[in-house]
């Protein structure tokens, strides 16, 4: 079976946030089961030159949207087994940011048509091609209305997965034809439209074959008004089309036995040398570790869907008990600046790092002792099974994906692999936090016998791998 997979950003070469570690590692799955799986990004100007080098040309094409026709530079490079196309145009990639451009728009349009435009050029028909989220989702608009009478594209099925239903790719009618080169027909039918909107999010839902998400709880939820963000509706009406399956992670690069990142190499045999990580960690933090106090990772994009309001509202109760609280991230300046103030204001406790950093990430999931994730939504998340590998045990709100990969401790069991707590409530979380620290400092046993659970979690692709290939298959 052939499957392109199309998204805009994918580990190592170019990385935001949870879709890169995805589109990093279910390809490589998806061939070892033995599928001719390809991926296909934009050439960002960002991309390190030592991948770039080794690039191949292909050949140049020009791309057509409304009266624009763009050039397009069709590199390949295989990597790891699979291979890669990168979708070159400097106009609309060679920028300082990936996202957040004025021209968003038409450069994902550019980058959704050139998907579509370059496969005769590179002689590969896909049976399916799988995009992620908005910024590949005019793939199926453009496959379903452009070249509905194209022998090449005919049996061609599309998968659409929302990594995140916050956002959509939301713009003015105004640009419709100019931009986007679709007939005003599809507006007012209702396809591309939401709310007197272009919504691609919504037309991607509407002309895909099959919808999916990253887990099943938010494959339910997001078919409510509470997460749905305005697309519950539609959600509903193409129900039959919607699939959660969790994503995993990659087994190989987040393993404590083996990674070249960390302070001390572990596993659940050794796990007493977990405790050389938290005290390299605590040293690079300008932590002192004299006393054995819990040490809790905040490892996320910091926006408010990630429930940092809740982290807020107690922050002062949670940094003034016998606690470390160590943060990486980089998103709002309001969030940055909280946790840049906290660590002011207790300089021995609090260690911020406003950044994005693979080897502190990596150091902090072997030498916390919890990761905190308390998201008011959480389409799959992957720190908390990250951090589960590691052996740091996760505490978080249950929901979408939380709530499928992390069950609550019951002690008089012995079962459970973290702390969690139901509502969107900062005194909720504020008491799982307690009893997390109680534990860690009172009952020993019952906190060895969590992390060995939480190490011994097949949070792999594994399964989910041949999820998606049968979801491939029965479209065939
Ligand atoms: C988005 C979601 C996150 C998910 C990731 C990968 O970043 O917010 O929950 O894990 O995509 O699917």
């Amino acid at each position: 079976m052939k499957i392109l997979y199309v998204s805009s950003e994918c580990r190592p070469f170019i990385k935001t946030g949870g879709l890169g570690d995805v589109a990093g590692s279910l390809p490589q799955k998806i061939k070892e089961i033995g599928e001719d799986i390809r991926v296909v990004l934009p050439l960002y100007s960002s991309i390190e030159k030592q991948y770039k080098d080794k690039m191949k040309f292909i050949k140049d094409i020009k791309v057509q949207l409304s009266w624009r026709s763009a050039y397009c530079g069709i590199f390949e490079l295989e990597y790891e087994n699979i291979t890669y196309y990168f979708i070159d145009n400097e106009q609309y990639f060679k920028r300082n940011n990936i996202y957040g451009e004025y021209d968003d728009g038409e450069r994902f349009a550019f980058f959704s048509k050139a998907c579509l435009d370059i496969l005769p050029n590179i002689d590969f028909l896909p049976d399916v091609i799988n995009c992620n989220d908005w910024q590949t989702g005019l793939v199926p608009v453009y496959l379903k209305l452009n070249f509905y009478n194209n022998d090449f594209y005919r049996n061609i099925k599309t998968v659409f997965t929302i990594h995140n239903i916050a956002y959509q790719g939301i713009y003015n009618r105004d640009i419709l034809e100019n931009v986007f080169d679709i007939n005003s027909f599809h507006f007012y039918n209702g396809t591309v439209e939401n709310d007197g909107l272009i919504n691609i999010m919504k037309a991607a839902i509407v002309l895909s074959d099959k919808v999916m998400t990253v887990s099943e709880t938010y494959a339910q939820e997001i078919k409510t008004d509470y997460y749905g963000e305005g697309l519950n509706h539609i959600l509903n009406i193409h129900a039959d089309k919607l699939v959660g399956i969790l994503n995993g992670i990659d087994f190989d690069y987040f393993n404590p036995e083996t990674d070249e990142h960390i302070f001390k190499k572990y596993s659940v045999k050794t796990l007493e040398n977990k405790v050389q990580n938290k005290k390299g960690l605590l040293k690079l933090c300008g932590l002192d570790s004299k006393k054995d106090v819990p040490v809790i990772g905040i490892i996320s994009r910091l926006v408010s869907h990630k429930g940092l309001d809740l982290i807020e509202a107690v922050i002062n109760e949670i940094a003034s008990s016998d606690v470390k609280i160590i943060i990486l991230g980089q998103g709002e300046w309001k969030y940055e600046n909280m946790f840049i103030n906290l660590e002011k204001e207790y300089p021995s406790k609090v260690s911020t790092h406003i950044a994005f950093s693979d080897d502190l990430a990596k150091k902090m999931y072997a030498g916390c002792d919890m990761l905190l994730m308390p998201s008011k939504s959480e389409p799959c998340g992957i720190a908390q099974m990250i951090a589960m590998r590691y052996g740091t045990v996760p505490i978080v709100r249950e929901t979408g994906g939380l709530y499928d990969t992390v069950k609550p401790l019951i002690k008089e069991n012995n079962t459970g692999n973290g702390f969690t707590f139901k509502n969107y409530n900062a005194h909720d979380m504020l008491h799982v936090i307690r009893e997390a620290c109680y534990i860690y400092t009172n009952e020993k046993d019952t906190w060895k016998d969590l992390m060995e659970r939480c190490m011994t979690c097949d949070n792999s692709w594994n399964a989910s791998a041949q999820k998606y290939l049968d979801i491939y298959k029965s479209l065939l």
